[in-house]
């Protein structure tokens, strides 16, 4: 028996929803395995600015930090775009990001084959997709000082800072041929070192990096290249390192060959041990509260938990079959239904992959 404390953040939306439903899996995945895991729930986002009047209240960092992973739902919502950004539900996100040092976000792309229909690309150009992004969580555009607003020549400006030091480009430069060695060996680092100073050194510092790991193919790709080249030729893919704001659109680019930004995982790792796990998309406003949800962005992310947090991997692996076994018999929420198709429930799904454990 192994005893797991997990810090459960549902967020704001539609994160709630998918958050329980991972849950639910996990319990019955402890009950399958004879694990104990100890559910510790905490707020962030706007539910934690409603009731505690900040988005990452002191509790949930401390309940985090302790904790063995976190599972997170999604934050934010129309109710707190006003604020600002300061205060908004992002920055507890961002936040605890920060203070965990969680500077390796891996989001893994890969078409399930029963939903090859489902994505709007052509069978043949996503049958084969498989690849990782390994995004850089903690630096760039999202933390560089100064960030503000101003005066200047009579009118306002704002201001974000695109700072990346050695240190942070040379530790996920080496996450990424790390994961490279465990899949087919090839890095494609993605950068805008024709125009911006903080890509050239990026370029150079994944150079020195490849250094240590020869048996790894690298590619530079520019990132308005690699935004085409992800429609193009999406199963040409291993391995994709990139800094921070890149690896946010470009992955949620890449949900689409899949079929839904409903299944996108992904593991937050970090100095710390303490992993985060939250799926991919966002609090989905436009659907929140209706049980229309996919839950399998989040029901892959404890699995997630389990591989890169537990060491659990045949555990994991069990969630990952149930997934790919419940697709397979035909189950679709919405966001991959076809018109003729009926849509089952976030329960509904959610049962179904329960179910498909045993
Ligand atoms: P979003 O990811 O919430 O939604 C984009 C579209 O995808 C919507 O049409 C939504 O209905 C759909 N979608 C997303 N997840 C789905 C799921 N599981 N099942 C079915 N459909 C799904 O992005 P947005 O609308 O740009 O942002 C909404 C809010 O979420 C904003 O406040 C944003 O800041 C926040 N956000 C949070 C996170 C996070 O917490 N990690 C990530 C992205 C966006
Ligand atoms: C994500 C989200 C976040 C990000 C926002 C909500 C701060 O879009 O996790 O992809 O940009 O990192
Ligand atoms: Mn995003």
């Amino acid at each position: 028996m192994t005893k797991k404390t997990i810090a459960v953040l549902p967020g704001d939306g539609i994160g709630p929803e998918v958050t329980r439903a991972a849950i639910k899996v996990l319990e019955n995945i402890a009950d399958l395995h004879d694990h104990e895991f100890v559910f510790q729930e905490g707020l962030i986002g706007g539910s934690a600015i409603d009731e505690k009047g900040a988005p990452l209240p002191h509790e949930t960092k401390e309940l985090s930090a302790l904790s063995d992973g976190i599972l997170l739902g999604a934050v934010g919502g129309p109710k707190w775009d006003h604020l600002p950004g300061g205060n908004r539900p992002e920055k507890g996100l961002l936040e605890i990001r920060k203070s965990l040092d969680l500077y390796a976000n891996l989001r893994p792309v890969k078409a399930y084959a029963s939903l090859i229909e489902s994505s709007p690309l052509k069978e043949e150009i996503v049958a084969d997709v498989d690849f990782l992004i390994v995004r850089e969580l903690t630096g760039g555009l999202y933390f560089g000082e100064p960030k503000m607003r101003e005066e200047n020549e009579g009118e306002m400006q704002a201001v974000d800072t695109l700072v990346y030091k050695t240190s942070e480009i040379k530790r996920i430069a080496e996450r990424a041929f790390q994961s490279a060695r465990l899949r087919k060996g090839k890095v494609v680092s993605v950068d805008k070192a024709n125009v911006l100073e903080s890509s050239r050194l990026w370029r150079e510092i994944v150079d020195d990096v490849r250094g240590g790991y020869p048996d790894v193919e690298l590619e530079h790709m520019l990132v308005d290249n690699a935004a085409m080249q992800l429609i193009a030729q999406p199963a040409s893919f291993d391995v994709i390192v990139t800094e921070n704001t890149f690896g946010d659109i470009l992955s949620d680019e890449a949900s689409m060959l899949t079929g839904s930004l409903g299944l996108l995982p992904s593991a937050s790792m970090g100095s710390t041990g303490v992993g985060l796990y939250e799926p991919v998309h966002g609090s989905a406003p436009d659907i929140a509260g209706e049980n229309r949800a996919n839950p399998l962005a989040a029901i892959a992310s404890a699995a997630m938990m389990l591989k890169y947090g537990f060491e659990m991997e045949k555990e994991a692996e069990r969630i990952e079959a149930a997934i790919e076994k419940v697709l397979a018999d035909g189950y679709r929420t919405a966001d991959i239904a076809s018109k003729s198709e009926e849509a089952v429930t976030t329960a509904e799904m959610t049962d179904a992959v329960v179910k498909a454990l045993e």
